[in-house]
């Protein structure tokens, strides 16, 4: 019998490929566990089941591989919260979620795109606060989707779904990635995707390699009527150039999900107008959540009964 943390309350079900084992965590009040508290207990577990919200760095690595740290399973398709070139070099396995959460996120993604299209969140504000005093023919004046150049910036399983939906919005669909996959609309210049743009959604990682990939030159880049989705990471996005651009009319809309300092919001892009901003919510349906938990912790038990499970990011 393995002693394994699972740092937060997973849903239902989430737990029973690990029936049999000795599951410490969460805490009572389901908090994020301090970076100490997961050092401790590193040190006294054979696998960590987290979320994107535990920092597992090299001290936490380290603290478990000196004991008996075999495995960390990220309930996340993004592992940008895990070391693992450290844990790579210290033999401790790696897991994430992918494959079974693209469908539900490209739906969030499309989603914000006709939300922030079509000034969704600024029209329900007015009409809940008594705003609104009756139809007006030049009021809340979105822009289309149907129609529209749309520019992916990652083209891996989550872009390719959002594309798949597109088509059937009769959207002209263009990507850049850093893999030309051979599909049609394969642009190599992001500069040239960003300024030819009607609507851009990001769907690449997140991590050091993109970190502010939209930076404030990129966003200027983009045309004024421009409207940016993220759904991806927070961190790939300049959020005060995107909060200052917004409040210029420099862009039409966006619609963002992912935050740099989550739960943080930079003030500006709280109080930007034309903006959508929900919660980190692209994974949150019932069943992708259950089967994102079940994938994770499934993904340790093949580990701990010495297997190697299919969706391996470091080992
Ligand atoms: C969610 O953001 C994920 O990476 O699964």
């Amino acid at each position: 019998m393995a002693r394994i943390l699972v740092t937060r309350r997973l849903p239902d079900g989430g737990l029973e490929p690990l029936a049999g084992h000795d599951i410490v965590g969460p805490n009572d009040d389901d908090r994020p566990y301090t970076h100490d508290e997961l050092v401790a207990y590193a040190r006294e577990c054979d696998a960590i089941v987290c979320l994107l919200t535990d920092i597992i760095d090299a001290a936490v690595l380290e603290a478990g591989a000196a004991a008996s740290l075999r495995v960390v399973a990220n309930v996340a398709v993004g592992y940008d919260n895990v070391d693992v070139a450290t844990a790579a070099k210290l033999g401790v396995t790696v897991c994430n979620t992918p494959g079974v959460l693209d469908e539900t996120t490209a739906d969030l993604a499309f989603l914000l795109m006709l939300a922030a299209s079509r000034l969704s969140s600024e029209a329900e504000a007015d009409l809940r606060a008594g705003r609104w005093k009756g139809w007006g023919i030049t009021q809340y004046l979105g822009r289309d989707v149907y129609g529209a150049q749309l520019g992916l910036v990652g083209y891996g399983r989550i872009g390719q779904a959002v594309a798949q939906r597109a088509e059937g919005f009769g959207m002209h669909v263009w990507y850049h990635s850093r893999t030309d996959y051979g599909h049609a609309g394969y642009v190599e210049d992001l500069d040239r995707l960003l300024a030819e743009s009607d609507i851009i959604s990001l769907h690449c990682p997140g991590g050091p390699a993109t970190h502010h990939l939209i930076d404030a030159h990129r966003i200027a880049i983009m045309p004024p009527h421009a409207i940016l989705v993220n759904t991806a990471r927070g961190t790939v996005v300049d959020e005060a150039a995107l909060a200052a651009a917004l409040h210029a009319g420099h862009l039409f809309a966006a619609g963002i999900d992912v935050y740099e300092r989550e739960p943080e919001i930079h003030p500006d892009l709280l109080s930007a107008p034309r903006t959508v901003l929900l919660p980190h919510i692209g994974s949150g349906t019932i069943a992708t959540r259950t089967n994102m938990a079940t994938m994770a912790t499934g993904a340790v038990a093949t580990v701990l009964s010495g297997g190697v499970p299919p969706n391996v990011v470091a080992a």
